[in-house]
């Protein structure tokens, strides 16, 4: 049969076509290829469901963090609000190295609420892109999701988003993901609220600590255009490489069906 055969011949192109990009980890060439044939590709959905800790896994490097996250189950209440789609969450990431940069004893000498307090206080429970901080920096101090007490302020100083704590301003260096609903931004410095270190931690013997820049926390922000943020998203979770292209890969044998047919 004619048809049969169009069908084969496109399951066999489908699959030499799509098996760089599905055969990560299944050496055999999925099933999943030979799917009925519809005729109209349907359009593909934006992916709303981001699996945290797998971006976090390939971004960064941001272990520390992730491993508290999980230490803590607190990577749980993230993915939840993470999957509230019409909230979302804003998640502030401090690199390896921002946690490196303070003695160990920081950490470990916080009891086990005291350590899920401090990684809620890295995330306010709602989506906000970058160019949304410029407008809620009018709300300091702004509410995070470890409650009331726990506040952070924004600031911009011409372009550059700063987080302030108490004991540190840190500011954003990337964007790691942005997209409604789910922002994560990269930090230079661990948030240190007062209601859980009552006095500036220490610092860890470090072989050389650039000084900070005493710039002035009362400049007004000019609201200039200059360079916002540093690019939207620098690096999207890898997992998506493979679920856009499986979809591709699905269009592709869509199209190669239309011109067999
Ligand atoms: C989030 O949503 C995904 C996909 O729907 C689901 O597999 C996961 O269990 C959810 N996680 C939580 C913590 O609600
Ligand atoms: C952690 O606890 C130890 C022992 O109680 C103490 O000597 C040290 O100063 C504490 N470190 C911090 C950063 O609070
Ligand atoms: C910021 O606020 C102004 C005035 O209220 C509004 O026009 C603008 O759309 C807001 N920008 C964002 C990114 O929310
Ligand atoms: C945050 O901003 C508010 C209002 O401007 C101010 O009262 C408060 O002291 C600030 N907090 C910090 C930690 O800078």
């Amino acid at each position: 049969m004619e048809l049969k055969g169009a069908i084969f011949t496109t399951a066999v192109l489908a699959t030499l076509l799509c098996s760089p990009a599905l055969a990560q980890k299944s050496p055999p060439a999925p099933a999943s290829v030979a799917l009925p044939p519809t005729m109209a590709p349907a359009p593909a959905p934006a992916p709303d469901y981001v699996d945290l800790a797998a971006l976090l896994g390939v971004a960064g490097p941001f272990h520390t963090f992730l491993s508290y996250l999980q230490k803590t189950n607190v990577i749980e209440t993230f993915q939840r609000q993470a999957n509230k789609t019409k909230e979302g969450i804003t998640i502030f990431v401090p690199k390896d190295s921002a946690f490196a940069a303070l003695k160990k004893s920081t950490f470990s000498n916080l009891t086990s609420d005291q350590l899920k307090t401090l990684l809620l206080y890295h995330a306010f429970p709602e989506f906000y892109s970058l160019a949304q901080f410029r407008n809620l920096s009018v709300l300091n101090p702004v509410n995070t999701f470890a409650g009331a007490p726990y506040t952070l302020n924004l600031t911009d100083d011409m372009g550059t988003i700063s987080v302030k704590s108490m004991w540190s301003k840190p500011t954003i260096s990337s964007s790691v993901y942005a997209t409604d609903p789910v922002a994560v931004y990269s930090l230079n410095k661990v948030l240190l609220p007062m209601q859980i270190f009552t006095k500036d931690p220490p610092l860890a013997p470090a072989p050389a600590p650039a000084p900070e820049s005493g710039a002035s926390d009362l400049a007004p922000s000019p609201g200039g255009k200059a360079g916002a943020g540093k690019g939207k998203a620098d690096s999207t979770s890898a997992a998506y490489g493979i679920g856009v292209g499986a979809v591709n890969c699905l269009l592709a044998a869509g199209g190669l069906m239309m011109l067999l047919w």
